[in-house]
């Protein structure tokens, strides 16, 4: 079995220590944002990390309403044009800890007197050392290359800092992720029998909208790394302005499907995927009744979500069926999810 598919089932667990070691962090970080509202936030990440932090822009300007930005870091370290980070709240998020061009946008805003955060699950690393808050992330150590815990637990760790920052992120509903993580795992099989019909698969489309379109940029990624699927990666309106056009007959899209408020969206998208015969895969839950009159493949998540909620926090639970399908499809290519050619853990760019 791959590395991969052992961190992907551990995720229940991880996801409750990092709960509550959050938990003893968040509080202090709390105070001092009480002190220091911050008039912007910015995200600096590569890769998975920057996934989670297209999460947290979308979450923390719903909970929050406090604009969020994600860095362009080559402003810095290439057109050495610093920013006025004046008042500003920049989050670092890293699984290593050692990305350098996330590390120096930090260091520079420490420098420029920004508040600075880092979510990393490294407690010895670069970004912890060098972040005013380090917010650690519980996960255990990640052997595969392909992240999956640790986008989870970062997530996670975003709605803290959600609260943190006075967001309308309710505790409760949080410590009932891992439950719900845990239903997800359960679909395992079925998933597994799924990505058989995969097996030629060589270019897809992914699609999420609002809080879920961060899971559709980390499952393209997911496909690239450890399935070598060409996956092109879009918002459910980003999709209708142009991209459309590449679906065919038969072409897979893959399209995560909350209800809720991005619903109307997705299945205008669903509707216009029938009518051109595409091969569509959609990720949604019981809840989603609406979901299931759409002429296409399901993965349906236990209904668990009080309806009010389910958007606001289904983007954990959702990713873990896609974590699946991808270590599993590499599997069934005959490809080692877990050191894919041409990559390592830790890539330092600038
Ligand atoms: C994800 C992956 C990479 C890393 C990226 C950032 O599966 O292979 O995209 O997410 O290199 O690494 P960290 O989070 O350590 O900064």
């Amino acid at each position: 079995m791959s590395k991969m598919l052992e961190e992907t089932r551990q995720q229940p667990e991880a996801l409750t220590k990092t709960l509550e070691g959050g938990l003893r962090a968040i509080f202090d970080l709390r105070h001092h944002l009480e002190q220091h509202r911050p008039r912007m936030i910015i995200m600096v990440a590569r890769g998975t990390s920057d996934n989670a932090a297209q999460f947290g822009r979308y979450l923390i300007e719903i909970t929050t309403r406090i604009p969020v930005s994600l860095a362009a870091p080559s402003i810095l370290t290439l057109y050495e044009s610093p920013l006025d980070l004046q008042d500003v709240l920049v989050v670092g998020i890293s699984q290593s800890g050692e990305s350098t061009d996330t590390n120096a946008v930090l260091a520079d805003a420490r420098e420029r007197g920004a508040t600075t955060v880092g979510i990393t699950n490294e407690p010895g690393s670069t970004m912890a050392k060098l972040v005013e808050y380090a917010l650690l992330i519980y996960a255990g150590g990640e052997k595969s290359v392909a992240a999956t815990k640790t986008y989870t637990c970062q997530l996670l760790t975003l709605y803290l800092l959600a609260y943190a920052l006075s967001g309308d992120v309710q505790l409760d509903d949080l410590r009932r992720v891992p439950e719900w993580v845990d239903g997800a795992l359960r679909l395992e099989e079925d998933i597994e029998d799924l990505a058989e019909r995969y097996f030629f698969m060589t270019r897809a489309v992914t699609v999420g909208r609002g809080l879920n379109y961060a899971n559709a940029l980390e499952f393209g990624l997911k496909l690239m790394e450890t399935c070598y699927v060409v996956a092109e990666r879009f918002s459910a309106a980003d999709l209708m302005h142009g991209p459309i056009a590449l679906v065919e007959r038969a072409f897979p899209v893959f399209v995560f499907a909350p209800g809720g408020v991005t619903w109307p969206s997705i299945s205008a998208v669903l509707d216009r995927l029938r009518e051109l015969k595409a091969e569509t895969l959609i990720f949604t839950d019981e809840s989603n009744a609406a979901a299931r009159s759409k002429a296409a493949r399901l993965i349906q998540l236990p209904a668990q979500f009080k309806n009010e909620i389910e958007d606001l926090y289904s983007p954990i639970p959702y990713i873990v069926p896609a974590q699946l399908f991808a270590a599993h499809l590499a599997s069934i290519k005959g490809l080692n999810a877990d050191s894919p050619r041409t990559l390592s853990k830790i890539t330092r760019t600038m």
